[in-house]
């Protein structure tokens, strides 16, 4: 059973400048929340309540504004800098005293899911004892992602890196789930030509040892990466959409933590105080009077 997490929320964002040039994207807003919101979300909808969060050297005191140690969510946050973006499989290098002898979830800073059955989905993933599992779905231009090729029976053939052409639109969601044997195999990674160490250099060592599986988000989910402006502008009108709609919020933290009885109504008021007259504590409010 998988029990921590990961979320690597460093990189300099030079796609999104001037934006990011004083705030971590990962601190940017998705509609009425920051981006970090959401992948945290994930991890927590999944039952995990030790996570520890990749930063940019120098930014941790913003993430520590917002976040704190977790403790408004029931959960333990720890935070972690890293000097350079390095590349994905470095998390496991720097999270190595954090994962210790257990096994990890990772999902990347800049992820977003939507989707039926999304608790029920995690809940079997983080069930993972050996082996690796990562989560694919179908995108539009693959060239921009990690892409995975399957055959007949829904095993995963090949794995390749933002190919140039690809006959497979999957892509590989910045979502995954490793045993133990993640921090020798990332130590034992090269970097690439594009001086990263690349993770799907890393599945690719569970794939030939035939410990790769390949969960589907399925055709009614979401899963949007805002790597540009314009999947900023575009996944907050998603989520303005929906919760306009609905009534109901995508990745408000307390509302998870008070579902999963880790917080109780008292930690929900202290929440609202500390984020004032807002309307993020409009929401909470709903949940006192409930
Ligand atoms: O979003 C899914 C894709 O993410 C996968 O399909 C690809 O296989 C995977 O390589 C990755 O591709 P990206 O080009 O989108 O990765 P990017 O460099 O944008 O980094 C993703 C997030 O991780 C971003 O929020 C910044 C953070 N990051 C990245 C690196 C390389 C770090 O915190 N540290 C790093 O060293």
């Amino acid at each position: 059973m998988i029990k921590k997490g990961l979320i690597l929320a460093g990189g300099l964002g030079t796609r999104m400048s001037p934006l990011t040039k004083a705030v971590n994207k990962q601190l940017l807003p998705i509609y009425d929340k920051p981006l970090i919101y959401y992948p945290l979300s994930v991890l927590m909808l999944a039952g995990i309540k030790d996570v520890l969060i990749i930063v940019n050297k120098g930014q941790l005191s913003q993430f520590r504004k917002i976040l704190s140690n977790g403790e408004r969510f029931g959960i333990k946050i720890k935070f972690i800098e890293q000097n350079s973006p390095r590349g994905l499989p470095d998390a496991f290098i720097l999270g190595e005293k954090f994962i210790g002898k257990d096994n990890i979830a990772l999902i990347l800073g800049d992820n977003f899911f939507y989707a039926q059955s999304l608790t029920k989905k995690l809940k079997e993933c983080i069930k993972l004892s050996n082996g690796c599992k990562v989560l694919l779905h179908p995108v539009n231009f693959p060239e921009l992602y990690g892409v995975a090729t399957l055959n007949k029976n829904k095993k995963v053939i090949s794995l390749k890196e933002k190919p140039k052409k690809s006959k497979s639109n999957l892509a590989v969601t910045g979502l995954y789930f490793f045993d133990n044997k993640v921090i020798n195999y990332s130590k034992s990674l090269k970097p690439s030509k594009r001086k990263e160490l690349e993770i799907i250099d890393l599945l690719n060592k569970y794939k030939k040892n035939n410990k790769l599986k390949a969960e589907f988000l399925g055709r009614g989910g979401a899963w949007l990466d805002t790597g540009s402006i314009d999947d900023f502008y575009n996944t907050s009108a998603f989520v303005s959409a929906l919760e306009n709609r609905q009534g109901l919020k995508i990745a408000c933290l307390e509302e998870i933590a008070f579902n999963n009885k880790w917080i109780d109504k008292k930690k929900i008021s202290e929440s609202i105080n500390f984020y004032g007259n807002c309307l993020y504590s409009k929401y909470l409010k709903k949940i006192l009077n409930k």
